[in-house]
């Protein structure tokens, strides 16, 4: 504790985590009121998983329906935000989704974050670009594939804007998921290449986070509710623990992908990093990121 700290401490509004915990989520939607959604996934999860079908079916038996968009990509750019837009206002033909669902990597999920602001009005994503407004987006449901982004804890979306080569960020608090679910056993598929990218993902998560601003010196411009506020306790308390998952479990989620305990250890390191930097926010790495990846993906 300090006594000079200001904590702003954000997170989703329900984080379900383990292994199985995805065949609770027609029942727990159920419940919630929800009865019309869309869920935006890519080809892989569509045509070599189970688990679209699995999910899709369960939810249609307790009155759920739900379309699926599964043209995802990685590294979204606004010009498929877009083009998913219209295809699915197609699709729903002046009905309103009650919720979107996300299942797949960072990629995805941001592209579904993006889809809750675009769905409603039709709207272009970049018109939200740095500030959304005051919009109410769709409650989404985030589903992570990867150990890494923790964008399912977060209030960005990041997208890459191909007309200045950049990534830029839609960001508010309303776009926190409402619910983020856990299932390490997602992961289980991540092919090496993917696993080690993600991994260090979550890893520079937290050390960014953990060497950021404090939250008392962290300039909020006048914003009552800020979706980056700086480091504190708190959030340092997720950081350290993220990277001692990390420490120990990265290494051999990458060299044995069906070691499950490593899968769980890493589950736990991504969501851990993201309730850090989902809060605190990042650092240098990050901001020098965003402009080289929109150069080198
Ligand atoms: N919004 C945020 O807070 C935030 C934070 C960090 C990164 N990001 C964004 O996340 C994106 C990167 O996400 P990522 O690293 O999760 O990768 P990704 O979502 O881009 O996925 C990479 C590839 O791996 C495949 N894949 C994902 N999970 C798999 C699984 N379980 N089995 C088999 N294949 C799988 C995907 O189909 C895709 O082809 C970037 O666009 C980045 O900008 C967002």
């Amino acid at each position: 504790m300090r006594t000079e700290d200001l904590i702003h401490f954000c997170a989703p509004g329900r984080l379900i985590i383990g292994n199985g915990s995805r065949h609770q989520l027609p029942q727990l939607l159920a419940r919630l009121g929800y009865r019309s959604g869309v869920l935006v996934t890519d080809a892989f999860f569509a045509e070599k998983t189970p688990w679209v079908k699995e999910y899709t079916e369960a939810a249609e038996r307790l009155g759920i329906s739900t379309i699926i968009y599964a043209g995802g990509l990685p590294d979204p750019t606004t010009g498929l935000c877009d083009e998913a837009t219209a295809v699915l206002r197609d699709q729903l033909a002046g009905k309103q989704p009650d919720h979107v669902i996300a299942l797949g990597g960072g990629s995805n999920i941001d592209l579904a974050k993006a889809l809750t602001l675009t769905l409603p009005q039709g709207r272009p994503i970049a018109e939200f670009a740095g500030d959304i407004g005051g919009c109410r987006p769709l409650p989404l449901i985030a589903l992570p594939t990867t150990s890494g982004t923790g964008s399912e804890a977060t209030p960005g979306a990041i997208l890459l804007d191909p007309a200045n080569a950049t990534k830029i960020a839609v960001m508010d608090n309303a776009l926190r998921p409402q619910i983020a679910l856990i299932d390490p056993e997602f992961t289980y598929t991540c092919p090496p290449r993917v696993t080690a990218d993600a991994g260090i993902d979550a890893f520079t998560h937290a050390i960014e986070s953990f060497l950021t601003l404090d939250s008392a010196l962290f300039e909020r411009a006048g914003n009552p509710d800020p979706g980056y506020s700086g480091r504190s306790p708190l959030t340092m308390l997720f950081a350290r623990e993220s990277m001692r998952l990390c420490f120990a479990w990265m290494e051999r989620a990458y060299q044995q992908g069906d070691d499950t305990e490593a899968r769980v250890g890493m589950a736990y390191a991504s969501i851990y990093a993201a309730l850090s930097y989902g809060t605190a926010g990042l650092n240098a790495g990050h901001g020098i990121a965003y402009a080289v990846a929109g150069q080198t993906h």
